[in-house]
């Protein structure tokens, strides 16, 4: 009884601890929220929530084309360094992930949730494992990926609603401003005024070698990186800029869901909460497998 005391109460001060290391980076950099984001869901989605990610290593998931760009890596290692001189071999890399992205979140407007710990660390990652769907696959594809890993289609209209910070680069919309689905036309689904503007930061790539430029998923947002249902109302304007966003309408379930979450930044938020919550739970390793990596980037 005093051992699981003990514990949990190292845990709980581990959790306060990344919270308030959170809280000093978020000050400086707000983006730290849409980078954590899909650090986590790049985790979660491939060989589930293990901390994979972070290893690092010539054929790791990091190096995998899909996950070009990723960030947030430093401010993992730098929590995990303090905590490993605290309290060794208790929070797994998974659980600061995990915890990391709530507290970040939260401070750009999302609800908190509760993050269960007790996740475990995975020894190995390979890039080939890696098969986190492009922006511009079709919604049956994109569904079908969500179900392989016990999402629903509440879970991924919602999830989609991260899209409502960050940025991603040009070369996953040119397809949609310049010749959708190889047609030679822009997609049929944009509003005719946004795709002038995105064009406009977007030219059409030419050259190999050619700048690749990054564009805000949500312009409403922008360089703020705030957390607020405006995605929502940019898709039912025909306003997303990614088109896996706004398929969204064009099916009858999402469409309901997203003229819901645009009326209601709360029903949007309850959502979320619960939706990240079932995001951090997919495949966790428990008891004895995998490890606590005392270095999130190498096994022990
Ligand atoms: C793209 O084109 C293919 C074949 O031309 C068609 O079957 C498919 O439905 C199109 N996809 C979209 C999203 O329009
Ligand atoms: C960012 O936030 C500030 C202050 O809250 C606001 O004045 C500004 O319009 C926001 N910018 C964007 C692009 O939302
Ligand atoms: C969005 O596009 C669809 C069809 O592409 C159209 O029916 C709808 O009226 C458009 N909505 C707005 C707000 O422009």
């Amino acid at each position: 009884m005093v051992m699981i005391q003990i514990f949990l109460t190292v845990v709980v001060a581990g959790a306060n601890f990344v919270r308030h290391q959170v809280e000093i980076f978020y000050k400086n950099d707000r983006s730290i929220a849409p980078k954590l984001l899909r650090l986590l869901y790049s985790d979660c989605f491939v060989t589930g929530c293990d901390a994979s990610i972070l290893l690092e290593g010539s054929n790791s998931e990091r190096m995998a084309p899909q996950n070009r760009g990723l960030g947030g890596f430093v401010i993992i290692d730098k929590i995990k360094i303090v905590l490993e001189q605290r309290c060794p071999g208790v929070v797994s890399c998974a659980d600061i992930l995990n915890l990391a992205t709530r507290d970040a979140v939260h401070l750009a407007g999302a609800p908190s949730y509760p993050v269960f710990t007790g996740r475990r660390d995975c020894l190995t990652s390979d890039k080939q494992t890696v098969d986190l769907p492009s922006p511009s696959i079709s919604w049956d594809q994109a569904m079908s990926y969500f179900k392989s890993r016990g999402l629903n289609v509440l879970d991924m209209a919602t999830l989609l609603g991260s899209h409502s910070m960050g940025r991603t680069h040009c070369s996953y919309v040119v397809d949609r401003l310049y010749s959708f689905n190889k047609t030679g036309k822009p997609s049929p689904t944009m509003n005719k005024y946004f795709l002038t503007v995105m064009a406009k930061q977007c030219p059409p790539r030419t050259r190999k070698g050619q700048t690749d430029p990054l564009v805000y998923l949500n312009p409403d947002s922008g360089s703020n990186h705030s957390f607020t249902n405006s995605f929502y109302s940019r898709t039912l304007s025909n306003k997303s800029v990614l088109e896996v966003d706004q398929q969204l309408l064009y099916n009858d379930d999402t469409k309901r869901i997203s003229e819901e979450f645009s009326a209601s930044f709360e029903d949007f938020r309850k959502s979320f909460a619960l939706s990240m919550s079932k995001m951090g739970s997919i495949n966790v390793l428990t008891k004895n497998e995998g490890e606590i990596r005392r270095d999130c980037r190498r096994r022990n």
